[in-house]
Formats: C-alpha cells, sequence, structure tokens
C-alpha cells in the first residue's frame, strides 16, 4: 500500500511517498527558514504563499527523483490541524484537489500524532509510553495507550519550548530558527547566569516558560553580557524543567518507556541528557533521528497509513482547523 503525505502547518513544506512494506521511497522537505529569517518568526501569511509556490514544483520533482507513478497512490495523507490556517488550507486543498483527480481517498493526519509516530518510522515503541512532544507550537505531556488513545497529562500554560527558543534568540539578535542557534552557541558557553525554573517543584505536570524569557529580556536590557553563556544558562534552565516534568509523568502514570518528539528534540543537549537519564533512572528512552524531530512529511505518511488501516477516510467537505486537541482528535471517526 502506498501513500502520498502532504505536510504544511508551519513554515516547513514537505512530501513523502511511503510504502507499508518498503518505507519511504521518496521524501522532500522546503524549510523556509530564509523567508522569516528577517522578522524573527514566522509571518503566517508568507508561509502559506511559500506553500502554494513551492507544493507542484516539489511534486514534479518527487515523482521525477523516483520515478513513481502518481497512479499507484492507494491514498493521500495530509495534516488537518493544528498549525498555521492558512498554511493547513493550502495543503488540504492540494491534498483535496489530487485525492479528487486521482480518485483515491483522503486522510487526515493530527501534525502531534505525526510527531509521536516519528519514532516508529525507525522502530516500533512497545505501549504504554509517555510522549513528551517539544515543537515551536506546543510543549505537552501525554500518556499513549495505543494508536489514537491519547491522554493529555500536562504541558506549557504560556509559550511553547520552541517558541521560547525563538523569542529569546529574537531578543539576542541571533535570528529566526532560534532553536539550533541557541544549540550551537551553548556549547561555547557555560551556564553561569542565575534563570527561574517556573514551577518546576511543582506537583503538577503543567509547565510555563515565558518567565524564562522575561529573565533573559532583562540581561540583554543591562547591556554588557557573554551570548554563549546567556545560551547555555537559559538551554540548562529548559532541559531543568523538561526533564523534572518528565520523570513526573512516568512515575504518575507508571510508566517506564519515554517517547521525546519535535522540533526541540534535535537539541543536542536534550538527546545527550535524556540518554544519561534513561540508564540512570533505568527507562526505555526513544528520541527520533534529527532529520525527524523537526517537521517532515514521513511521520505524515506513517500516521496516515495507521489511519487509512483502521477505515479513517476524511468527508468531501473536512476542513483544516487551527487547533483541535490531539485526545480528541483520537476518537474522531473511530
Ligand atoms: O516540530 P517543529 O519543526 O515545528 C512545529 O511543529 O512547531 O519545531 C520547530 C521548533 C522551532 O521553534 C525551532 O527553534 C526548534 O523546533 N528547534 C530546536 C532545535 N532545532 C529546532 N530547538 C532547540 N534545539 C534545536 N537543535
Ligand atoms: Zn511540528
Amino acid at each position: 500500500m502506498h501513500t502520498l503525505a502532504v505536510e504544511t502547518s508551519c513554515d516547513e513544506t514537505a512530501l513523502c511517498i511511503y510504502s507499508d512494506q518498503e518505507g519511504p521511497i521518496g521524501d522532500v522537505i522546503l524549510s523556509q527558514a530564509k523567508v522569516h529569517f528577517p522578522y524573527g518568526g514566522v509571518v503566517p501569511e508568507l508561509s502559506a504563499r511559500e506553500h502554494t509556490r513551492n507544493l507542484l514544483p516539489m511534486l514534479d520533482k518527487l515523482l521525477k527523483d523516483t520515478g513513481f507513478d502518481l497512479k499507484r497512490i492507494d491514498f493521500i495523507s495530509f495534516t488537518l490541524t493544528p498549525g498555521l490556517i492558512l498554511s493547513l488550507v493550502v495543503g488540504a486543498s492540494f491534498a483535496k484537489a489530487l485525492s479528487y483527480l486521482l480518485k483515491k481517498p483522503l486522510v487526515p493526519v493530527h501534525h502531534l500524532e505525526g510527531h509521536i509516530y516519528s519514532v516508529f518510522l525507525e522502530k516500533p515503541v512497545d505501549y504504554p509510553f509517555i510522549a513528551l512532544i517539544v515543537s515551536g507550537g506546543h510543549t505537552d505531556l501525554y500518556l499513549v495507550e495505543g494508536f489514537g488513545k491519547y491522554t493529555f497529562l500536562g504541558g506549557t500554560l504560556d509559550d511553547a519550548v520552541g517558541e521560547s527558543y525563538d523569542k529569546t534568540a529574537k531578543l539576542m539578535g541571533l535570528g529566526y530558527p532560534g532553536g539550533p542557534i541557541i544549540d550551537n552557541l551553548a556549547k561555547e558557553g557555560k551556564p553561569i547566569y542565575k534563570l527561574p525554573r517556573p514551577m518546576i517543584e511543582e506537583e503538577t505536570l503543567d509547565m510555563s516558560f515565558s518567565g524564562l524569557k522575561t529573565a533573559v529580556r532583562k540581561i540583554v536590557g543591562s547591556g554588557e553580557y557573554s551570548k554563549e553563556d546567556l545560551a547555555a544558562s537559559f538551554q540548562r534552565a529548559v532541559m531543568d524543567i523538561l526533564e523534572k516534568k518528565s520523570l513526573l509523568a512516568m512515575e504518575k502514570a507508571g510508566v517506564k518507556r519515554l517517547v521525546v518528539v519535535g522540533g526541540v528534540s534535535a537539541n543536542s543537549e536534550l538527546r545527550e541528557r535524556f540518554k544519561e537519564l534513561s540508564h540512570k533512572k533505568g527507562f526505555e528512552l526513544y528520541i527520533p533521528h534529527i532529520k525527524l524531530s523537526t517537521d517532515n512529511a514521513q511521520m505524515i505518511a506513517y500516521a496516515g497509513m495507521e489511519r487509512f488501516k483502521r477505515g479513517i477516510r476524511a468527508p468531501e467537505d473536512i476542513n483544516p482547523e487551527p487547533n483541535i486537541p490531539l485526545e480528541a482528535f483520537g476518537k474522531l471517526w473511530s
């Protein structure tokens, strides 16, 4: 069985042809980072325009590179939610048009479900597990008991971790996306600045990151500071919070299996720390390959395949939504 997956929820345009027998057959991703760089964050209207500009040439390239005949596609998977609504609409319209022309079904996928299942592209994980999703739009903890069976445990009450990286980088005048820039700078610095770790000691799985950004703003405003040391201090505080809340989630749920996904899971300190932690505390840890941590269409194809096999099809009048909660989405059409 083959699917063509379409991902346009934010600032990456991505397409993938995926087979349930052979895995990914071809995959293209176009980052819009350069377009948004001058603004220090994603500009929704520019993002939608870039998707519109690039989808067709990218499909053409994908088909030429793989030599794959589009008529062999069994269904189209696409990201329905969550994301920037204009960007989602572009991807959904593209997927709908293909579905109509090829007379093949359309399968809606939740972007966060895609992130969770990015680890399955390398190796299936046994259930139940805790999923820590850390991306530009989300910082959430879920108990995952099966495909589509997601229980929300807690998450950020304000900024998402990736957003906090991006805003901090903007404050420091470093450009966009802030995550990889701060990750690299932090390697050259020491965590010498005292930054807050809001809610870290509380027995809740909720988190808060906006205070951290405010503290960074004060240091930047004071004039003289070391960019490297501030990056290292910011990153250390973020990782302390994520580590503490992940351990608490596993303890509360009585689960010793952790999946860490989303753009921030590409972070080098996160990867090292969580690996050490899993050895020290004795839990199984799964983090996708860096290429699959950030947005991609392979993860949408994998989740789409699972949905298709469960008989889930999008109705003809389906329309993207900026934010359907994952827990509710898991129960739709089932
Ligand atoms: O999952 P993703 O590609 O898109 C969303 O679904 O939001 O995540 C993007 C986020 C951005 O905020 C970016 O700064 C962050 O992931 N990111 C990182 C790293 N690479 C990307 N954050 C920290 N360290 C990194 N190496
Ligand atoms: Zn994402």
